[in-house]
């Protein structure tokens, strides 16, 4: 195929994902992708990235119900609303004519899922979806472990989710994924990249899963004595309570505006993070409110067990309770095991009897910034894809090979809110 850059793109949503990760690989690799058309309802968005980005002021749109109803402008056109917006805005651009990256997840209802995936099909388009976990050289190193052979044939995959207790706090208690109503349940919302390298390292479809969890603790029960309903209004716990608000956005090392951090989470409460308008915000927007007093339904810890059709088993498992977010995985082998921590960028290759080989992901010179280097990864190979070499690559998050994560992500909240029994995949595939 000739080369036909650059990829022009229409963005569909510009928050975090549309506007902080997405647009900017337009300046990492201006001579591959060129940002056509946007739709942003938020003017100071919308504008910061016309402006950023040369877009054409008759380009840039309300809303992505309008900027689709026009004929095509773009080659791909890149989803980055909310969850439940996902398949109104992915069928209408799919419609339209323009190749998808859909932000995960696909949709939050499997009719929906299915739609897209007729849709898609029906417009011969291509859907990659930003399960951009795979492309992280972390999972790489992983997944080229168990390919070379060294540990003989997979047997079983655990995996554990350490959500973070300030990130649960920020998004799934205070933030825009606490209710399910308004966004998706937990699984699908956060796990369903999990559920996605889950299959992807296993090499298999799942043939039956169950599930337990519950939201066990943030709930108006567990306030502390004298907590009052925001951070700031004279609560009697603050000082020792690690979710209060003042604590997150403005002092933490880590995650604190005073701290010097300007981008995620700070950037979700400010478009432009000070001390001021944090706690602007904190005084009087939803970030600011008592993790015990909000109105959030999702679990805060669940785990689900899968056998997959050969007969290998995998397990997740979901917790805000832990004190930093990340991923901990560990693959057991026929002839050897695999422990590997993503905080840490640590995979240990274990063959039995053997000599463990250490591999430090942060010391193979790769860029490990936004999901461990998969948000940009991910870009790069959908523009070489619509760019060059016009097929996807063999690890492509395309839609048929991610979408057996929702199915599975259906199912086990199926399990769970069946008191965690067993569900077959072929009932849900049917
Ligand atoms: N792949 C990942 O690892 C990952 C990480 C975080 C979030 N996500 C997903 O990405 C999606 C976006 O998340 P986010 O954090 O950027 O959310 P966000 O709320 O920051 O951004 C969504 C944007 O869409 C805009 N919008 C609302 N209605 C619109 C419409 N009709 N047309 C066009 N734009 C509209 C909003 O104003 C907002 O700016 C969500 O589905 C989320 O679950 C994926």
């Amino acid at each position: 195929m000739k080369q036909q850059y650059p990829v022009t793109v229409a963005i569909c949503g510009l928050g975090s994902r549309g506007k902080d990760t997405y647009a900017k690989m337009a300046q990492i690799l201006p001579e591959k992708m060129r940002i056509a058309a946007v739709a942003e309802p938020d003017e100071e968005k919308r504008c910061a990235v016309r402006d950023l980005y040369g877009v054409p002021e008759d380009m840039c749109f309300h809303t992505g119900e309008e900027m689709f109803a026009r004929e095509r402008l773009a080659d791909v056109a890149f989803i980055c609303t909310q969850d439940r917006q996902h398949v109104g805005h992915a069928v209408a651009a799919l419609r339209a004519g323009y190749h998808l990256l859909l932000e995960k997840p696909i949709a939050v209802a499997m009719e929906d899922v299915r739609l897209i995936e007729r849709t898609a099909q029906e417009m011969g388009r291509s859907v990659v979806v930003c399960h951009v976990l795979r492309y992280a050289p972390f999972f790489e190193v992983i997944r080229a472990a168990i390919e070379r052979g060294e540990v003989g044939e997979v047997a079983c995959i655990q995996a554990l989710e350490h959500v973070g207790y300030w990130h649960q706090a920020h998004s799934f208690v205070r933030g825009n994924w606490r209710r399910e109503d308004e966004s998706a349940f937990m699984l699908l919302a956060k796990c369903c990249h999990d559920l996605d390298y889950l299959v992807w390292l296993s090499g298999q479809r799942c043939a039956r899963v169950s599930s337990f969890g519950s939201l066990r603790h943030f709930r108006p029960e567990h306030a502390p004595e004298g907590a009052a309903a925001r951070c700031t209004a004279g609560c009697a716990a603050k000082d020792s309570c690690p979710y209060d608000a003042e604590k997150i956005y403005l002092t933490n090392e880590k995650t604190g505006v005073l701290a010097g951090n300007t981008g995620w989470p700070c950037n979700i409460l400010s478009q432009n993070p000070t001390e001021a308008t944090i706690r602007e915000a904190i005084e009087h927007g939803p970030y600011g409110r008592c993790v015990y007093a909000c109105d959030n339904d999702v679990v805060d810890s669940q785990i689900v067990n899968m056998e997959m059709e050969d007969g290998t088993l995998c397990q997740l498992m979901m917790t805000a309770f832990s004190a930093h977010g990340g991923r901990t995985i560990r693959v057991m082998s026929t002839r050897g095991s695999i422990e590997a921590d993503m905080n840490e960028n640590i995979v240990r290759i274990m063959p039995f009897g053997g000599e463990a080989q250490v591999i430090d992901v942060a010391k193979l010179g790769r860029d490990l910034a936004g999901h461990g280097g998969g948000d940009g990864r991910l870009v790069e190979e959908l523009l070489t894809m619509h760019g060059d070499t016009g097929r996807p690559t063999a690890r492509m998050t395309t839609l048929q090979s991610s979408a057996e994560s929702h199915y599975i992500a259906f199912a086990a909240e199926q399990s769970r809110r069946n008191g965690g029994a067993a569900v077959e995949m072929r009932s849900v595939r049917e």
